[in-house]
């Protein structure tokens, strides 16, 4: 395919900010998107343009049932100045896993890794290089199609929007978190969208999260419908570490997001560099063995944050329970660490987690 390049001349261009140490996590925008359409049945007309508003008709189908899904990747400036996408291929097939879930259209992973190489070779200038730094970036697709019967659109927009990043949290990993346990909120229902990333699933958070800061929690911890086990952590995969220091993550079910940073940790202990395993995981006897000591450390993990540990779980009625010393643990640290050396090329990453963005 064609790709067009419609780009602002160097005098209309923002430079990326001197200062890289408060960046703050989404907020910057960089010159320009990708952006991509769907219609009769095939992607067409691919195109880096200046980043700006997008036209749509105010019966386009996204406004109104909610045909909307993104990715959320990042990329990493390594010694050598060059740019490496971490590891983007299996983004662009969670995005495929999300649009079958939702009857959007597939968009070929090779289109997709071409259109972010492409629109991240125009903007090189904008990857960042200090430390917990990143390039963010938010592929997306959305119904385009103007239409008030509700079924699947027949037209849609891919975009791709790119913005430099610091650490999602700013005290960075030295924070604990408190999530909030609660019965009142679910994320997500058996044989609904919540393997999919979805805009459906995040509005359904909002609410939950907002409950959980009146409790001076960041998040909630997400149970399944019955209440008895745990599923995930606010916009994270749960986990927790045991005594003997293996990872436990819950089991995949369709209610849980399947996370890349999850996936990764499994495929590393699967290659003998730490010990991690998936099992359902019930909230009693989870409970149980942090008050006990058999759980030893507890947190989520995402491509925001990387490892964000829990400090306290706490509860409607008052009661509170701390991990440990309700501080990071070093099993969280370490594999902090380990994840983040290899996104950012200070160790050798397992085979094919990183590829170099190419010069067109
Ligand atoms: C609901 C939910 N769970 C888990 C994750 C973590 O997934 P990943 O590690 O691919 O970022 C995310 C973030 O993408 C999420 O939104």
């Amino acid at each position: 395919m064609q790709f067009v390049y419609n780009l602002l001349p160097a005098s209309r261009r923002k430079t990326p900010p001197a200062d890289e140490h408060s960046l703050g996590f989404g907020l910057l925008r960089t010159n320009h998107m990708f952006l991509m359409e769907y219609s009769d049945g095939e992607w067409h007309s691919p195109r880096i343009e200046p980043y700006g508003p997008v036209s749509l008709m105010p019966g386009a189908m996204c406004f109104h049932y909610g045909q909307t899904l993104f990715e959320g990747i990042k990329a990493f400036r390594h010694p050598d100045g060059e740019i490496y996408l971490f590891r983007a291929d299996k983004n662009a097939e969670r995005l495929n896993a999300s649009a079958e879930i939702l009857c959007m259209p597939r968009v070929p992973t090779a289109l997709q890794l071409e259109a972010l190489n492409r629109l991240i070779d125009v903007e090189r200038a904008w990857c960042p290089s200090a430390p917990q730094s990143s390039l963010y970036i938010r592929p997306f697709m959305f119904a385009t199609q103007d239409g008030l019967g509700v079924r699947p659109s027949r037209q849609y927009y891919y975009c791709i929007m790119l913005s430099p990043s610091g650490a999602y949290y700013s005290g960075g990993f030295s924070q604990a978190i408190r999530l909030l346990v609660t019965k009142k909120f679910h994320r997500a229902a058996v044989g609904g969208t919540g393997a999919s990333k979805c805009g459906g699933n995040y509005v359904a958070s909002l609410r939950a999260a907002e409950y959980a800061h009146t409790f001076k929690a960041h998040q909630v911890l997400y149970l399944n419908e019955a209440n008895t086990h745990i599923e995930e952590v606010g916009s994270m995969n749960h986990y927790h570490v045991r005594k003997d220091g293996v990872f436990v993550i819950p089991e995949f079910t369709d209610t849980i997001l399947r996370s890349i940073t999850s996936i990764s940790v499994l495929e590393l202990a699967a290659a003998g560099r730490i010990a991690a395993c998936q099992e359902p995981v019930a909230l009693d006897a989870f409970l149980d063995d942090v008050r006990s000591g058999e759980i030893t450390e507890a947190g989520g993990f995402g491509t925001a944050a990387v490892v964000s540990p829990v400090g306290q779980y706490v509860f409607e009625d008052g009661m509170e329970i701390t991990v440990a010393d309700g501080k990071p643990g070093p099993h969280s640290g370490a594999l902090y660490e380990l994840y983040s050396s290899y996104q950012t090329g200070r160790a050798p990453a397992p085979e094919g987690w990183l590829v170099k963005v190419p010069r067109f």
